[in-house]
C-alpha cells in the first residue's frame, strides 16, 4: 500500500514537471509563413510574461527569427519557432516533423497549417490525413503532448478550401482527443475580417492581435496545467 502511494505520488509529480533539461516547459509554434513572418507569437510571449510564466517556459524550434521586426512589450522575447514560409502541412507531416520533434522536443505544440496546401489545390481529406499524421508523430515523440490546433485564418481568394478544413477540424480533434494528450482548438477564423490581412494572406498587426487573443488563453491554461499550478 505504501509503495503504491509512493509510486502514485511520484507519477503525479512527474506529470507536473516540465521535461526539458533546464526544467522549462517547451512550447513549439509550428506552421507556415503565418507563423514565421508575423507578430502574433511575439504578442503571445507578452501574455506569457504578463502571466509570470516566462522564466518557466520557452519556445522551441529549429528557427530563431523575427523577420517582421516585431516589437512586443518584451524586448528579450523568445524568437524560436518552427514556422516555414510556403510549406504544406502534407510535406511537414511526411518529411519533416519527426526530425523536428527529435531535434527540439516539445511539451506543447500550437499549429496553424493548411493554407499552402489549399493554395496548391490539395484536398481537404489529404490535409486532414496530414493533421492526423502530425498528431501521431507528436505523440510518438511525447505521449503527453498538449496540442493547440488553430482554425486557419481566412484566405479570401480561396475561401472554400480553408472553410472546409476549419469545418472538419472540430470533429477531427474530438476524435483524436485524449486525457493524456489533449487537443484544444483556437478559433483564429471567426470574426477575422479580410481587412486584417496585409496582403490577402498574412495578418497585419490587427490580425496578429486577433490570433494572439484566440491562442493565449488556451496556451496559458495548458501551461498552468503542465506546471501543476
Ligand atoms: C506577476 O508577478 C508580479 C510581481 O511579483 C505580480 O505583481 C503580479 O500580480 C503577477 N501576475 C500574475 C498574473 O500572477
Ligand atoms: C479535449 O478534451 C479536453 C478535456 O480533456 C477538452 O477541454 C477539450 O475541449 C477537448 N477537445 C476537443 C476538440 O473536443
Amino acid at each position: 500500500m505504501r509503495l503504491f502511494n509512493l509510486l502514485a505520488a511520484a507519477s503525479a509529480l512527474g506529470s507536473a514537471l516540465a521535461q526539458g533539461s533546464d526544467g522549462k516547459l517547451r512550447i513549439m509554434p509550428l506552421g507556415d509563413s503565418i507563423t514565421e513572418i508575423t507578430c502574433w507569437r511575439a504578442f503571445v510571449w507578452d501574455d506569457i510574461v504578463a502571466a509570470n510564466y516566462s522564466s518557466k517556459v520557452k519556445y522551441v524550434g529549429s528557427q530563431n527569427s523575427n523577420p517582421q521586426n516585431c516589437k512586443p512589450k518584451t524586448a528579450g522575447w523568445d524568437m524560436h519557432h518552427e514556422g516555414h514560409s510556403g510549406w504544406l502541412a502534407i510535406n511537414i507531416a511526411n518529411q519533416y516533423l519527426e526530425r523536428w520533434m527529435q531535434s527540439t522536443p516539445a511539451d506543447i505544440v500550437m499549429f496553424m497549417l493548411g493554407t499552402n496546401d489549399v493554395n496548391t489545390g490539395r484536398s481537404t481529406a489529404d490535409i486532414m490525413a496530414a493533421y492526423t499524421k502530425m498528431v501521431n508523430i507528436m505523440r510518438k515523440a511525447n505521449p503527453k503532448m498538449k496540442i493547440i490546433v488553430d482554425l486557419v485564418i481566412p484566405l479570401p481568394f480561396r475561401p472554400d478550401g480553408i472553410n472546409a478544413i476549419n469545418k472538419a477540424i472540430p470533429a477531427w480533434a474530438a476524435g483524436l482527443n485524449s486525457t493524456e494528450s489533449p487537443i484544444v482548438i483556437a478559433d483564429c477564423n471567426t470574426g477575422f475580417p479580410a481587412s486584417d490581412l496585409r496582403d490577402g494572406v498574412h495578418p497585419n498587426l490587427a490580425g496578429d492581435e486577433i490570433i494572439r487573443g484566440r491562442i493565449s488563453p488556451l496556451l496559458l491554461n495548458l501551461i498552468k496545467e503542465s506546471l501543476g499550478e
